[in-house]
């Protein structure tokens, strides 16, 4: 990690509260820190479900289909804000989320002929998520549940599953079932283009330097150290990895309680940034691709306007930022998104654990949310 130019809060009061903390917070294990570290594995198992892939793009284009609508909700949500850059770049499909509550609170009759339903959920029990996917596929939608639960309600409602095989996920925080999703999308999306290099890169050399990001904690533990009196956040990226943005806030919102507001650089731009003060750090996700330039000219906007910045990227990045974690650029920058997400939620384990959480349950959440 590079030297970040001066600390947040004075020293004695960093010190004082870290002993108490230290009481309060139970030495114990946690889940979250297993399931993040489970997830090289999960990804390369997911490149053996290729044949199950390559039969739901064959079945969905024998349908007709031409437009994809994701629903999802939280965790896969962001997932499927994945899948819609996918669609759209790879594919040059078009592709948007749905707002599930059309149907389900307006009972919209929507005529879905020639589209691709995508219902995401880890664990295929969000009722609204189900009853969408249900509803488009009697309107004429060719439906696909993406879920780690092939017996669950999604599941039935969908005519093709595609298996996560993440394992159960017990921490409330989701994250090896976030990073299963975006493995099954990136195969989805390059089986269906055509796009047998980045197949190959999946199963080759994706584990590997998923393993190599996880291998940086120690960086991520110091920014957590720093951060630990932050009670706001600012984060950015771009393209594919505008996911990894939203997905890096919902951690932080859940894990630490943090207020944070996630925003793609150009939205940024277009107002939000007026707000930008020296006491609101910023996480930016910059990774080399179309999206690289615009996000190092943001960072460097965002010093000029005196922010804190840390950048999770490449080591030119970081040099930029003056401050951040280091993933190397060594996969395309469409599967990028797989190893980014790795920092934030290291960031979001170790945040939860300086601030005295218990990672594994944030309060008032459950594994399972019922919105209908
Ligand atoms: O089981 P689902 O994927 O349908 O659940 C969706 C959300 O409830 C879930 O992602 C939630 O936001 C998690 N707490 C995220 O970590």
């Amino acid at each position: 990690m590079y030297l970040l130019r001066s600390p947040i809060v004075p020293m004695d009061i960093r010190d004082r509260e870290r002993s108490a903390m230290e009481e309060s917070v139970p030495a114990a294990g946690s889940r979250m820190r297993e399931e993040i570290d489970e997830q090289p594995q999960v990804v390369a198992a997911i490149a053996s479900e290729l044949p199950r892939v390559e039969e739901a793009v064959d079945r969905a284009r024998e349908a007709g289909a031409r437009f994809v609508i994701y629903a999802a909700r939280g965790t896969s949500d962001n997932a499927a804000v994945y899948g819609k850059y996918l669609a759209n770049i790879l594919a040059g499909v078009p592709a948007g989320l749905a707002a599930p509550s059309v149907t389900t609170l307006y009972g919209a009759e929507i005529s879905f002929h020639n589209c691709l339903v995508f219902g995401v959920s880890q664990s295929g029990k969000t009722p609204d998520v189900t009853e969408y996917v249900g509803d488009a596929r009697r309107r004429g939608a060719f439906t696909i549940a993406i879920t780690n639960e092939e017996e669950s309600p999604l599941a039935e409602a969908a005519e093709v599953v595609l298996p996560t095989r993440a394992g159960i996920e017990e921490a409330v925080p989701a994250t090896k079932t976030y990073t299963s999703q975006l493995a099954v999308l990136a195969l989805f999306w390059s089986i269906w283009s055509e796009r047998p290099d980045a197949i190959e890169t999946f199963s080759s050399e994706l584990p590997a330097a998923m393993e190599a990001v996880l291998g940086g904690e120690d960086a991520v533990a110091r920014l957590a150290s720093r951060y630990r009196f932050v009670e706001r956040l600012m984060v950015a990226a771009r393209g594919f990895n505008y996911a990894t943005a939203l997905e890096a806030a919902l951690k932080l919102k859940e894990t630490c309680y943090l207020g944070v507001n996630a925003y793609s650089a150009a939205d940024l731009l277009h107002g939000p940034i007026a707000a930008v003060e020296e006491d609101l750090p910023a996480l930016a996700f910059a990774y080399p691709g179309p999206a690289y330039q615009p996000m190092l000219d943001l960072v460097r906007e965002l010093r000029d306007r005196d922010v804190e910045v840390a950048v999770v990227g490449p080591g030119q990045a970081l040099e930029v930022a003056g401050a951040g974690i280091e993933v190397p650029d060594v996969v395309p920058e469409v599967l990028s998104p797989l190893l980014t997400i790795l920092p934030a939620q290291l960031l979001a384990y170790y945040l939860a654990r300086e601030k005295g959480i218990d990672p594994d349950h944030p309060r008032g959440l459950s594994k399972v949310t019922l919105t209908r």
